[in-house]
């Protein structure tokens, strides 16, 4: 007998360091037989099941974040960023819930419309549409297309079919001191027009005499992992400034402002996360002001988050294909995935938890390196991180807060195809996405 078994209330206190509640999906728990589980499904027994690497994907969670962001946002309108991650239940699931859905290819059309969402309720995003995609969005009925350059502007008047409803991106000269990959509300960078510059103002002058484009309102993302409500506030005072302009000199009223996504979630334990209802106060009182100094009707506030929706409801399985103690470096566990799964600590330093799955281990822990399978020696997926020291060949690892952008970002490198996506609920699961396999890559090689 353990002594986990005479004394079960030790558990949740030798669980808390590891199992944190602000990385892991609200349903994870430890069953009878010590194993992590997430939405009452057993890790390992997914891995036994469909293999690894493979995310998981808890539908509870993603229904959750949706139905928090309807709560503290009642008036507004909440996009779902699909490009942190999209397949055809994901963008069922935030419709059901009353999301309206973000697109930024015709690819992530295709999905979304497969799906069911209503066009009505989509929004075309993208620095550089392609022709072909502009007019798969209008003949397809897209409600709003977010109009990035002057180029834009002709292309899409020229293949519009009906009046078509546009938003214009501005980027209102707020530096979030993000990544720089990610640091969008800046003057230099590739997106949209900063606000106030001739740029936009021509922009905005040739979008409101096209006949074809109905411009109903301003777009901003500012960046990536903001957790300063702040810089949401800045940019409702930039904007509706902006619009109230436009108000007294064209004599038309903008009745929307999308404020973009970019809500901070928390990757481990300690990491700062968006505070969805001080972020609904400052961006409400940001508007009363701001409507009030310069007369201007209160425009409808859309949100586009991403990461916020999808993050937390993901984890993704290895196996332990090795652990290597160097003799005067670092002990590495190397798993069946890596970079190809989850490009983010390369790309951006991204730091991860990593937990053994298939057991509760009590015994002494090491600190340790999980690196990938990959031919790279920046493949690497959660630097010092503490496992347990007598971790095996074939036990299974967990890495939480894998939701968003880590299916969207994946790779084939070394010929290694995706992992599936297996979404789990009430004690079930079923695989949403399958496995990518050599067949599959040998179909494009058309030789
Ligand atoms: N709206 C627009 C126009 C965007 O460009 C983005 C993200 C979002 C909304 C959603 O942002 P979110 O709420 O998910 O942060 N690959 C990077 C993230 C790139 C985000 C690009 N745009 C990463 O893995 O961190």
């Amino acid at each position: 007998m353990t002594l986990l078994e005479i004394f079960p209330s030790l558990r949740s206190g030798m669980m808390s360091p590891r199992l944190d509640a602000t990385v892991w999906p609200c349903e994870t728990h430890y069953d009878d037989l010590s194993r992590i589980t997430v939405g009452g499904v057993a890790l390992a027994d997914i891995a036994d099941q469909y293999g690894t690497p493979t995310y998981v994907l808890d539908e509870t969670e993603v229904r959750r974040r949706c139905q928090l962001y309807r709560k503290y946002f009642r008036d507004a309108e909440i996009i779902y960023a699909a490009k942190a991650l999209l397949t055809k239940s994901v963008a069922s699931w935030v419709s059901q819930e009353g999301l309206s859905v973000d697109v930024c290819s015709a690819g992530e059309l295709a999905v979304a419309l497969a799906a069911g969402v209503d066009p009505a309720r989509i929004v075309l995003h993208g620095s550089g549409k392609p022709f072909s995609e502009l007019e798969a969005a209008v003949n397809a009925g897209v409600g709003r297309i977010v109009i990035d350059s002057l180029t834009e502007v002709t292309l899409l008047a020229a293949v519009a079919p009906r009046r078509q409803q546009v938003l214009l991106r501005l980027s209102p000269d707020i530096d979030v001191h993000g990544h720089p990959a990610v640091r969008t509300g800046v003057i230099d960078q590739k997106f949209g027009f900063p606000l106030g510059s001739a740029a936009a103002i021509e922009a905005i002058d040739r979008v409101i005499r096209q006949p074809m484009l109905e411009l109903v309102g301003f777009h901003c993302h500012l960046g990536s992992q903001i957790h300063d409500p702040d810089y949401y506030g800045e940019a409702v005072r930039r904007l509706i400034a902006e619009m109230a302009r436009v108000e007294r000199e064209y004599g038309i009223t903008l009745p929307q402002l999308d404020l973009g996504g970019g809500h901070a979630v928390a990757y481990r334990c300690g990491d700062s996360e968006m505070n969805l209802a001080e972020l609904a106060d400052i961006v409400e009182d940001a508007l009363d002001a701001a409507c009030a100094l310069n007369h201007f009707a209160r425009p409808r506030i859309s949100l586009e988050p991403g990461r916020a929706i999808v993050a937390r409801a993901g984890v993704t399985l290895y196996r332990v294909m090795t652990v290597k103690h160097i003799e005067g470096g670092r002990t590495f566990v190397i798993a069946d995935g890596g970079m190809n799964d989850n490009p983010r600590v390369a790309l951006y330093g991204a730091r991860y938890e990593a937990v053994v799955a298939n057991r509760h281990p009590t015994g002494p822990h090491m600190t340790a390196t999980v690196a990938g399978r990959y031919c790279e020696a920046g493949d690497i997926l959660a630097a010092d991180v503490s496992l347990p020291a007598d971790l095996r060949p074939g036990e299974v690892l967990a890495i939480p807060c894998t939701g968003a952008y880590h299916h969207s970002l994946a790779s084939s490198y070394n010929g290694v195809g995706r992992p599936p996506i297996i979404s789990v609920r009430d004690g079930r699961c079923s695989e949403l996405v399958r496995r990518e396999t050599p067949a599959d890559m040998l179909v494009r090689d058309l030789g």
